[in-house]
């Protein structure tokens, strides 16, 4: 389950910010999102920011000297008796290892998402947070402090109940992601899903108050092979449906992205991946009419979110579109509301990511857990790679997952087999193996007491002869046949 919604205010509703100097900020990781964080962190009352850290080391003296931090090795942070806290905002593939020697030197952690690339990492993180006494984790999943989604939370809290449908259609630009960029290599950022995708799993699991039981997912290639396009539907529990459709095809001025959500009775759409922008419908009484003009008349303290500082921009705006038609009917109601429109996109970006760090040292000072939890971070990650029938079979393969529970047992047997016997491999990810190995071309031969499956030459095939592969097996359940195989 999600961790439960928090009550406002700018400390999070329980303690201020805590006494004496502010806890010391490390920060792994010095490329864009790192530079954000730093931006965030500025000013933010009780945490200090005092080194930074890069496998790179002139990206990280470049983000030092902006800041007027300490630059150091990964290494030389974590044994840095200042930093009370990591930010962790290398690319995905590199966070498990880091949050891990991070927990284990005693370190609270603010981690970018994904939490991790692969199930088993992230499990071994959440496994190491829950030890007695173990320092603080949180996931940066910056939908969760948004005001606007925040807002939804509290109508839902008092009025809606949980959704029956989320939908999140994200037409994103890929003018910025480059040929070469970690992005488009899944052993790097995990695949778009992965990636990308972890934000709205989570946002739609927090929303609909579960996790799913039902997750399915297609990808597809552009012109040029690369997969850049994704979409995975849920079923929740209860029978409410959720999709995620992704795809980074297009220049940055096409770009559109929105969020759908429907209560029956009600329904919205979020403008914008960092929602900028709500519109509500609702069919409902005079009480529910007197609950959106109350939250409207004092718009700040219904969009606050402890450690996010607002702009002014922030509006909101109550319609009574429609009188009911009978005495005691329902009224067509709308409630707009905005964070200042497309042009306050990064600024409410950045406020997100300090509310997030102003909640982790909130969970630092009172010994809670933070609204993230880690094992929030494991959830949204999990179903993720459920879609893409756990972590064993090519995410190309739409499967339903509830049915094929043998087929995934399989597979994770035959992914084992593989990591085990082909040299260099030990750690690879189930896609890599599908493209360079399992979709391999051949002709299988049918001599009655002998199959034989002959392979083409690929690129990949010195690998292959070199792995321990038995050159011939019996299959006890075939009538004892035997299978061998050989290169074209
Ligand atoms: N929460 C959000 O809204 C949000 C938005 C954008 C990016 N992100 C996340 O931020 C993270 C970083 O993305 P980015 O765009 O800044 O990438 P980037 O490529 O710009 O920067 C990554 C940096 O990490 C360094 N690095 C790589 N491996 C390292 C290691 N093992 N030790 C130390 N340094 C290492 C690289 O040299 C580079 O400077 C990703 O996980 C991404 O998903 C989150």
């Amino acid at each position: 389950m999600p961790s439960p919604a928090r009550p406002g205010g700018v400390w999070g509703g329980r303690h201020g910010p805590p006494d004496g100097p502010g806890v010391g900020l490390g920060l792994v990781g010095c490329g864009h999102f790192g530079a954000a964080i730093l931006d965030a962190a500025r000013e933010l009352p009780g945490l200090e920011p005092v080194a930074v850290a890069d496998r790179d080391p002139g990206r990280a003296a470049a983000l030092a000297a902006t800041h007027r931090l300490d630059a150091v090795t990964p290494e030389r942070l974590l044994a840095d008796d200042r930093v009370e806290v990591v930010a962790v905002a290398t690319p995905p593939a590199g966070h498990a290892r880091l949050v891990l020697d991070a927990l284990a030197a005693g370190r609270h952690v603010f981690c970018e998402k994904p939490l991790a690339t692969r199930l088993e990492d992230a499990t071994a993180v959440l496994r190491a947070t829950t030890r007695p006494g173990a320092p603080r984790l949180t996931v940066d999943y910056v939908l969760r402090r948004n005001p606007l989604y925040a807002l939804l939370d509290k109508l839902q809290r008092e009025l809606l109940g949980p959704p029956r449908r989320f939908a999140f259609e994200n037409l994103a630009s890929d003018e910025h992601l480059g040929p070469d960029h970690w992005f488009w290599d899944r052993d790097v950022s995990g695949g778009i899903l992965v990636e990308h995708g972890v934000h709205f799993f989570d946002a739609c699991a927090w929303l609909l108050g579960s996790q799913p039981e039902l997750v399915q997912a297609v990808e597809a290639s552009g012109p040029g092979g690369r997969v850049d396009t994704v979409v995975a539907t849920a079923r929740h529990p209860g029978g409410a449906t959720a999709s995620f459709a992704h795809t980074f095809a297009r220049p940055a001025r096409a770009e559109l992205q929105w969020t759908t959500l429907d209560w029956g009775s009600a329904r919205a759409t979020l403008a914008g991946w960092i929602p900028v922008e709500l519109q509500l419908d609702a069919w409902a009484g005079g009480q529910a009419l007197g609950l959106l003009q109350r939250l409207a008349a004092d718009s700040a303290a219904t969009l606050a979110i402890g450690g996010y500082r607002p702009s002014g921009a922030e509006r909101l705006r109550v319609e009574l579109l429609e009188l009911a038609r009978q005495p005691g009917g329902d009224h067509h109601l709308r409630l707009w509301a905005t964070l200042g429109g497309v042009a306050a996109k990064a600024r409410v970006h950045r406020e997100s990511v300090r509310a997030g760090l102003a909640d982790l040292l909130t969970a630092i000072a009172d010994g809670g857990q933070p609204l993230v939890s880690p094992a929030d971070g494991w959830h949204s990650l999990a179903e993720i790679i459920r879609a893409f029938c756990a972590d064993a079979l090519s995410s190309a393969v739409n499967l339903n997952v509830d049915l094929d529970v043998m087929l995934a047992v399989l597979a994770q047997a035959l992914l084992a087999a593989l990591r085990a016997r082909l040299p260099g491999y030990a750690a690879v990810t189930p896609d890599t193996l599908q493209r360079r190995f399992l979709e391999t071309p051949g002709t299988i031969i049918n001599h009655g007491d002998t199959i034989t499956v002959r392979l083409e030459r690929r690129a990949y095939t010195p690998v292959l002869r070199k792995a321990s592969l038995p050159a011939q097996t019996t299959v006890p359940w075939w009538d004892n046949r035997t299978l061998r195989y050989e290169f074209a």
